[in-house]
């Protein structure tokens, strides 16, 4: 069943990035700005405002929206939204500006990567943010812990990008949302499917991956690369390994690898949200959510994430794929989930996150029912190198 996008609105990409003539003058007048330093974070944040992925957010959330998004899941018109995108600072650094001007972003590498123009600053409670988009307010909780972290006060208003992070080695992976739409088109796909991922790819993902590109035209692996908590696989070693999977297993034509340069939060049910408006914004016409989707311990139930964005789905211009828990049978003798293997728990091949970065760190393939040796390979070279 295919949701049509119900209005031209969910369809239009927002372009903040200034370029040539324009970005220069932004430039030279940021010079004369007052600056605020920001985090690899924010900057993450603000390269996927200006360049259309958070589309529609033209800045930094003002406090309406903001207050929406925490308590109702809609920005201030009742468009969907369920994160917020936020420029904090500290009380001290709130003191010294004024609303109505304009402020240079810069990084701590003293690059300006944008400006923006200050509307409202408002403080807010931390408590409820963390309860409301992450489910609790635990510190323990990486998502939470970002939260307590920050300043006391947030900046709202439009921004504009004038400088890209440094991509690095992996450059020619990060395609804008307005490059992936067009690449579709080049490429004939009238139907995409999404894939987010923070982790390798594994067999379960393989398998979801696969069985979602049955019902349509390409998918687009879109792995996050933006900051994730330490003991997840660092982004580099992770796009070895997808370059590596879609050499040896996928179809060339039939999948894209395209960076998703964002921060991870480990929203569960509400990051899941997130994730398919961004994906909508790239150009895609449908998203996978599978099991405990940016999840992190037990804070979600491992099907929460499915459950929420099932309430939302008419609303996002984007169709959503749900997939149950898949796994390997050794009597199935393949990939499978309780919807289609009737065996014992006993002959599905589980591993836990520990055991399989234990196996690595000692220079060892987890089996191959659960990891593709290739994949391996790369990520035991990268854990020796870590
Ligand atoms: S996430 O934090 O980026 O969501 P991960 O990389 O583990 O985490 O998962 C990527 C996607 O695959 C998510 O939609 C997740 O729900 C799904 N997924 C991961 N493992 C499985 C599995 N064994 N069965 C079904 N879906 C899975």
């Amino acid at each position: 069943m295919t949701v049509q996008l119900k209005a031209d609105k969910l369809n239009e990409l927002v372009n903040k990035e200034l370029k040539g003539a324009d970005r220069k003058e932004a430039l030279s007048r940021a010079a004369s700005l007052p600056s605020l330093t920001i985090s690899a974070w924010t900057i993450s944040d603000l390269e996927l405002i200006g360049i259309g992925g958070f589309s529609p957010l033209e800045g930094f959330m003002r406090q309406a929206d903001y207050e929406n998004v925490v308590n109702e899941l809609r920005l201030s018109d009742g468009t969907v939204w369920s994160i917020p995108i936020t420029l904090p600072v500290t009380e001290k650094h709130a003191e010294e500006i004024t609303v109505g001007e304009e402020i240079a972003l810069k990084g701590e590498d003293g690059v300006t990567y944008g400006t923006i123009q200050v509307e409202e600053k408002y403080t807010y409670d931390k408590q409820l943010e963390a309860e409301n988009v992450y489910g609790t307010s635990e510190e323990a909780h990486p998502g939470v812990k970002k939260v307590y972290e920050k300043g006391n006060v947030y900046l709202g208003g439009p921004i504009n990008l004038l400088n890209r992070p440094d991509h690095g080695r992996f450059e020619d992976y990060y395609l804008d949302p307005a490059e992936t739409r067009q690449l579709f088109k080049d490429l004939g796909w009238k139907t995409i499917v999404g894939f987010q991922t923070r982790n390798p790819v594994h067999r379960a993902h393989e398998h979801i991956q696969k069985t979602a590109l049955e019902a349509v035209d390409g998918l687009l692996l879109n792995p996050l690369v933006g900051e994730t908590k330490s003991d997840d696989i660092p982004a580099d070693v992770r796009m070895e390994s997808y370059e590596t999977i879609l050499k040896n297993y996928y179809v060339e034509d039939r999948v894209r690898l395209v960076i998703y340069p964002a921060a991870m939060r480990y929203a569960g049910p509400r990051e899941a949200i997130l994730h398919a408006i961004v994906r909508r914004n790239y150009g895609c016409t449908h998203f996978i959510v599978g099991r405990d989707h940016a999840g992190v311990g037990d804070y979600y139930g491992t099907y929460d994430a499915q459950d929420l964005i099932a309430e939302y789905e008419d609303e996002l211009g984007i169709n959503i794929f749900k997939f149950e828990h898949a796994f390997y049978c050794e009597v199935c003798e393949n990939m499978a989930s309780a919807k289609t293997c009737p065996h014992d728990k006993k002959h599905h091949v589980h591993l836990s996150g520990t055991k399989v970065r234990e196996l690595l760190r000692n220079g060892e393939r987890p089996p191959k029912e659960f990891s593709r040796p290739e994949v391996a390979d790369v990520l035991i070279k990268g854990m020796k190198q870590t």
